[in-house]
């Protein structure tokens, strides 16, 4: 266990699949957490089970892509909490088809929220970080930020934006003593995935008597030496790790737990 007690953490995707998680270990481990998702009823119940926990909370509704959205969320925190330490950028959607099918929206909202959405963030919360000379940024990019992928390619050129932004804002925060990395998830089984593998279903007819579950399990027993899927917990670990005082030099990196998908 780490000790975050006495800091202010955001987590945005708050309401579903990692986010929970990653909201909910971060609160374990101390910290008060500004909860914020599209989907504002997921984020009271995320908080109503910190709270049950002995946890402090604050669920926000919120659409990470719109500036105005955001710079609401950072003040509102700033007034109910007084400082913000913690950031962490997990909100995200997928995208399907082949790029020469893609229209300009099928491109263009991958990108809107999560690439611009951490940018977004980052760039409200930075500006209250800077001041205290103190700050942990995570950004959750994805294996498909390192390694292009056929049929997500708007995802991939997102996630692969979100390393670079990575990078750029750990050489930027870096002598404000703010830290920046990625966490490159493998294949998790949440809501995001069985919408992707209900595509691939029925997309392919030789998965069509496979359940989307059924989808899931076949791709990560080809693409993983550990042949077996992430958790969202696995990822919300590395999270509390990097947020912690024992990475306090490790900035710039953007790390896969993906049971060894992608190597690089
Ligand atoms: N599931 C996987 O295997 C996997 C793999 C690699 C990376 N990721 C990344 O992990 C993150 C979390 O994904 P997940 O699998 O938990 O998905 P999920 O669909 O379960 O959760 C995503 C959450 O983000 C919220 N959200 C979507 N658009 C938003 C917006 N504009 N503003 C605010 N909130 C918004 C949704 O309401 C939802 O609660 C994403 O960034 C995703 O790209 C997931």
């Amino acid at each position: 266990m780490y000790n975050l007690n006495g800091q202010v953490a955001i987590v945005t995707g708050a309401g579903s699949g990692m986010g929970r998680a990653i909201a909910m270990r971060l609160s374990l481990e101390g910290a008060a957490i500004i909860a914020a998702d599209l989907n504002g009823g997921e984020v009271e119940k995320a908080v109503q089970e910190m709270k049950s926990r002995g946890g402090r909370g604050l669920p926000w509704e919120i659409d990470v892509s719109i500036a105005k959205d955001v710079e609401r969320m950072v003040k509102g925190t700033m007034e109910n909490f007084g400082q913000i330490d913690i950031l962490v950028n997990n909100a995200g959607i997928g995208s399907t088809g082949l790029i020469i099918d893609h229209s300009e929206e099928d491109w263009e909202k991958p990108i809107r929220v999560n690439l611009k959405g951490t940018f977004l963030c980052s760039r409200a919360v930075a500006k209250e970080m800077i001041p205290r000379k103190r700050g942990r940024i995570v950004n959750i990019a994805s294996i498909a930020g390192k390694s292009g992928e056929e049929f997500i390619g708007a995802y991939c050129a997102s996630k692969f934006g979100v390393l670079g932004l990575t990078q750029v804002l750990a050489k930027e925060l870096g002598r404000h003593l703010i830290t920046v990395n990625a966490v490159c998830p493998g294949y998790v089984w949440t809501p995001m995935w069985e919408e992707l593998a209900q595509w691939f279903k029925d997309k392919f007819p030789a998965l069509a008597d496979l359940s989307p579950k059924e989808v899931f399990e076949k791709r990560v027993k080809s693409v993983t030496p550990l042949r077996r899927p992430q958790t969202s917990e696995d990822m919300a670990s590395l999270v509390a790790f990097l947020v912690s005082d024992e990475a306090r030099n490790i900035t710039g990196q953007a790390i896969n737990v993906d049971g060894g998908a992608v190597m690089h």
